[in-house]
C-alpha cells in the first residue's frame, strides 16, 4: 500500500524457488521479513527467473515451487495487503534492468563473486558453464535496484552478491547520474537453526523439516535428530552447546524450559528422547498454525495466483517508474527520438 508505506524506507528480499521453505527459512529470514513489515515499505520477490539460471535443463518444478513459496510466506505471516509479494518473472521490467546494467558491468566482476566459483565446483549433476549463471548477480542486482531499495535483508552468503550491487549502483550512477540508492544488506543475528544431522538446514543435504511436512514427519525427524556426540549412553552428561537440539531449544522453547533442558542434559537427569519430546510440546504449537494456513492456501490456489498478479501489477508500477529514469540517463528511451 503506497500510501501506508510513504516516507519508509523500502526492503527487497527474495528467494529461488528451487524447493520446498524450511523451518530454517522462517527462523532465519521469514520471521525477519514479517516484522520488517511493520517499519519499512517491502518488496518479496520470489526469483523464478534466478531459478532458471541453475535449472534451466529440467524447469518443470519451477511453478510449482513458486505457488507453494508463495503459500509459504503468506503462511507465515507475510502480508500481501501491506507488503508487495510478487514473481520476478511477473514483472519484466526486471529483465530490461538486467540487459542494460550488464551493458557496464565487467566480465571479472563476476568472475571473482565467490559464489560463481564454488557452486561451479560444488556443483556436478548440472552445467553451471552457462551465461546466465554468471550474470546471476546481476539480475539480483536489478531485483534490487529496479525498486531503488534501501535495505535487502539477507542470508551471510549473500552479501557477496550484495557488494556487486553497490559497485554496479555506484558504477551507474558515475557514468549516468545519481538514480540509484546504494542499499545495504542486512543480516540477521539469529543463530541459524541446524539440519537434523547437525550441519547446515538445506534441501540438499536431506536434514531439513520443511513447512509442508506433516505433524508424524517432524516428530520422526525430531527423534531421530544427531545429539551430542559423546551422549552415548542415557547416563552419559551431555553437553546442550554442542547438540544442535538444543538450537531447536533455543529457537522454540521459553527460557524456563531451556534452564530445566540444559541442567537436565548437563547431569544426566533427562535423557534425549525426554528433552527431544519437550522439543515438540513447543515445536507443534508454534508451527502448527503457520501449517494451517498453508493447507488452507493450497486448497485455494487461485486465492494465491490472485494475489500474485497484485503483487505484480503493484511492483511494475514501482519498476516501471525507475526504468523510465534509467532509459532517459542511457538515452534509449523511445520518448527521446
Ligand atoms: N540470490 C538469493 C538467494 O539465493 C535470492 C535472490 C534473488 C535475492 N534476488 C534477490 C535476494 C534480491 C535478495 C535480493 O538466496
Ligand atoms: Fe542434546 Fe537434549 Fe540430549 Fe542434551 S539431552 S544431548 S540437549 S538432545
Amino acid at each position: 500500500m503506497t500510501t501506508a508505506a510513504a516516507g519508509r524506507a523500502r526492503v527487497l528480499s527474495g528467494f529461488r524457488p528451487t524447493g520446498p521453505m524450511h523451518i530454517g527459512h522462517l527462523v532465519g529470514a521469514l520471521e525477519n521479513w514479517v516484522s520488517m513489515q511493520d517499519t519499512h515499505e517491502c518488496f518479496f520477490a520470489i526469483a523464478d527467473w534466478h531459478a532458471l539460471t541453475s535449472e534451466y535443463a529440467d524447469p518443470s518444478r519451477i511453478r510449482e515451487h513458486t505457488l507453494e513459496m508463495a503459500a509459504d510466506w503468506i503462511a507465515a505471516g507475510i502480508d500481501p495487503e501491506r507488503s508487495t509479494l510478487f514473481v520476478q518473472s511477473h514483472v519484466p521490467e526486471h529483465a530490461e534492468l538486467h540487459l542494460l546494467l550488464s551493458m557496464i558491468v565487467p566480465i571479472a566482476w563476476l568472475e571473482r563473486v565467490p559464489t560463481y566459483k564454488e557452486q561451479q565446483e560444488q556443483v556436478s549433476q548440472r552445467d553451471l558453464s552457462n551465461y546466465g549463471f554468471l550474470g546471476y548477480p546481476v539480475l539480483q542486482a536489478a531485483d534490487i535496484l529496479v525498486y531503488r531499495a534501501g535495505f535487502v535483508p539477507v542470508g551471510e552468503d549473500q552479501l557477496a552478491h550484495l557488494e556487486l550491487c553497490r559497485e554496479i549502483a555506484r558504477r551507474f550512477n558515475g557514468l549516468y547520474g545519481p538514480i540509484f540508492p546504494e542499499p545495504q544488506g542486512l543480516t540477521t543475528r539469529v543463530p541459524r537453526l541446524p539440519g537434523t544431522d547437525g550441519r547446515k538446514m538445506s534441501k540438499s543435504y536431506g536434514n531439513a523439516i520443511n513447512l509442508a511436512d506433516e505433524p508424524d514427519a517432524i516428530r520422526r525427524k525430531i527423534l531421530t535428530m544427531v545429539t551430542d556426540p559423546a551422549r552415548k549412553r542415557r547416563s552419559d552428561p551431555g553437553n546442550p552447546e554442542v547438540c544442535p537440539v538444543f538450537d531447536f531449544h533455543r529457537a522454540y522453547s521459553d527460557a524456563a524450559t531451556r534452564a530445566g533442558v540444559d541442567a537436565g542434559c548437563r547431569s544426566a537427569g533427562i535423557g534425549c528422547v525426554e528433552c527431544k519430546t519437550t522439543l515438540l510440546g513447543h515445536l507443534e504449537p508454534a508451527l502448527a498454525p503457520v501449517q494451517e494456513r498453508r493447507r488452507e492456501l493450497m486448497a485455494h490456489r487461485g486465492r494465491v495466483r490472485d494475489i500474485l498478479a497484485e503483487g505484480a501489477r503493484r511492483a511494475r508500477v514501482e519498476a516501471g517508474a525507475t526504468m523510465r529514469l534509467v532509459r532517459a540517463a542511457m538515452k534509449i528511451d523511445a520518448g527521446g527520438l
